[in-house]
């Protein structure tokens, strides 16, 4: 199938193209800068140069294909706001799909997304772009991701093993991250079932965790201890309305809006049974948190250790 990759440079789109090529699709990338997507063409990808901003580039990247799989969202270091990438983007998006008549086009939205959050930017757009994608009458399918295990390594695992402070809210949710490699999973499967289709799937791993949890397993696979800072949920709001002064730090004040969602306290959990059902996925293959970041800490010690044996001994001045 031509599958086209929107955010293929990004954390979850890098793996949906490597596992619809692994699956042999025919994998085009929506990329803002080639340069820096030159890994997805050495991996077999065609990479066509546009913007979700640019209308005349979705248009032209939708010629010939079948299936359109978007995993892009704003970027925190970006210029560009929320509103522009996940509302104005997303929408250009699907109605250059729409006109091209795409068979099927895969979102990735967020858990949590089917309330209503007006003051938290990132969910709401989200909210609202699954409502305009179900009512645009395209095949559609839609996953709710909780959060991915990939962030949790500069969030908690790096500060650890680096002896840097741990912050951590004060409050937070117990939530079940998921490996973008199971993620890509999901979506590159979805292609090929029809029962995917006109579907909402939550996307969670196998257990929920909260932030201490993961602390302590770090903690225990490093063998370091952690130095945890906590912040309370005020504080946090607070900052939230300093960055919304500032346009270079509006995404910043976005992504602290997630506080209250903590604040809400919506579970980051699902029953992922029904999904790996419809989709063929064995539910007992989904990568585990311990296993995730038992395989990153052996590999960074290991790094650390042979790191320490080519350094140059120092003479002793004395
Ligand atoms: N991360 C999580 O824990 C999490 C949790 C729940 C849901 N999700 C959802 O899962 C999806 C993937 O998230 P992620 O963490 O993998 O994202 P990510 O690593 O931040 O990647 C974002 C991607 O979007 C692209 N992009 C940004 N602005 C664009 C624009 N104007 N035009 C074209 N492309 C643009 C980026 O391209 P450049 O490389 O050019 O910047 C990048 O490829 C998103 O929909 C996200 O909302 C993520």
């Amino acid at each position: 199938m031509n599958v086209l990759v929107v955010g293929a440079t990004g954390t979850l789109g890098r793996q949906v193209v490597r596992r619809a090529i692994e699956e042999g699709h025919q994998v085009t990338c929506l990329v803002r800068n080639p340069a820096k997507a030159a890994f997805l063409s050495e991996w077999g990808a065609h990479l066509k140069v546009g913007n979700l901003l640019q209308p005349s580039t979705l248009r032209a990247a939708m010629e010939g294909v079948e299936a359109v799989i978007d995993c892009a969202t704003v970027r925190v270091t970006d210029t560009l706001s929320a509103r522009q990438v996940d509302w104005d983007g997303k929408v250009a998006l699907i109605n250059a799909a729409r006109a091209a008549q795409v068979g099927h086009f895969i979102f990735f939205s967020i858990m949590g997304a089917q309330h209503e959050y007006p003051n938290v930017p990132l969910m709401n757009f989200k909210h609202h772009i699954e409502k305009y994608l179900i009512g645009s009458q395209m095949p559609y399918t839609i996953f709710r991701p909780a959060g991915f295990m990939q962030g949790l390594i500069g969030q908690y695992a790096i500060p650890i093993l680096e002896e840097q402070i741990v912050w951590v809210a004060s409050e937070s949710i117990p939530t079940a991250y998921l490996d973008t490699l199971d993620a890509a999973r999901f979506a590159v499967r979805a292609l090929s079932v029809e029962a995917a289709k006109q579907q909402v799937f939550p996307l969670v791993g196998p257990k929920a965790w909260t932030s201490e949890e993961v602390i302590a397993l770090c903690e225990q696979l490093s063998g370091k201890k952690a130095k945890v800072r906590t912040i309370p949920l005020g504080v946090l709001r607070g900052a939230r309305r300093v960055a919304q002064f500032f346009q270079w730090s509006w995404n910043i004040a976005d992504r602290l809006a997630f506080v209250e969602v903590i604040a809400a306290k919506e579970p980051m959990y699902a029953d992922m049974t029904p999904v790996c059902e419809a989709l063929g996925i064995e539910l007992a293959s989904l990568t585990s948190l311990e296993d995730y970041l038992a395989e990153y800490f052996q590999k960074m010690l290991k790094r650390i250790r042979e790191l320490k044996v080519k350094q140059p001994k120092v003479k002793r001045p004395f």
